[in-house]
């Protein structure tokens, strides 16, 4: 069970777990046809996720899991990266990040939607055990819209490794 830990008064509201970090594509990061690593976009997407996780536990944070995860579009060497992640939803121990990325034009400023991510993050203390998080508070519409999605898919989540269980048990 996680440790006990106060909840803060009225919960931490979405917006205040908001992260955005930005980069530029560069040579090293690329293949032959100039296109960034799908593997350097991951670890931009855990960093920018962390981020935000950290600062709705206030606590260190690992990474459970990423859902799939599906490029869209290419970005190119010299484009900048626009990474943009909130918590969407929390329970007793884990909480799941949202992460949407645009590549930016330089020159023209002109974005567009790349890939988006979510990721689970579980909450630990000092000494490696799970610490209770506080309440998340969805106010607009938009955070309650995410919040209901996000308890979706932690259901499906849980559904998928139950059934992955079950069926181990049965061979
Ligand atoms: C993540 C970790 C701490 C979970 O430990 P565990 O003992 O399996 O945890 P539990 O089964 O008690 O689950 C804890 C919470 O995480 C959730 N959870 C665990 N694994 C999950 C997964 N893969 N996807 C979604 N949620 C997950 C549980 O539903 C539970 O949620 P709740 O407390 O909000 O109800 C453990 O598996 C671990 O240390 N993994 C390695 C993490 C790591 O090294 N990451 C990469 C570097 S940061």
């Amino acid at each position: 069970m996680p440790s006990d830990r106060l909840p803060r008064d009225g919960g931490v509201r979405p917006s205040e777990t908001r992260t955005e970090m930005t980069w530029i594509v560069m040579p090293g990061q690329t293949n032959a046809l100039g296109t960034v690593f799908g593997g350097q976009v991951m670890a931009w997407i855990d960093v920018c996720a962390a981020v935000s996780a950290q600062r709705f536990a206030r606590c260190t944070v690992v990474t459970a899991g990423m859902d799939s995860l599906n490029f869209r579009a290419p970005m190119r060497q010299g484009n900048i990266a626009v990474l943009r992640a909130s918590v969407n939803w929390a329970g007793h121990s884990s909480m799941e990040v949202g992460v949407r990325v645009e590549r930016e034009d330089a020159i023209t400023g002109e974005r567009t939607h790349t890939s988006s991510a979510y990721l689970t993050f579980v909450a630990l203390d000092s000494r490696g055990n799970k610490v209770r998080l506080p309440t998340l508070s969805p106010e607009t519409d938009e955070e309650i819209r995410r919040h209901h999605e996000a308890e979706m898919r932690r259901e499906a989540r849980l559904r998928h490794k139950e059934d992955v269980k079950n069926r181990r048990a049965a061979r």
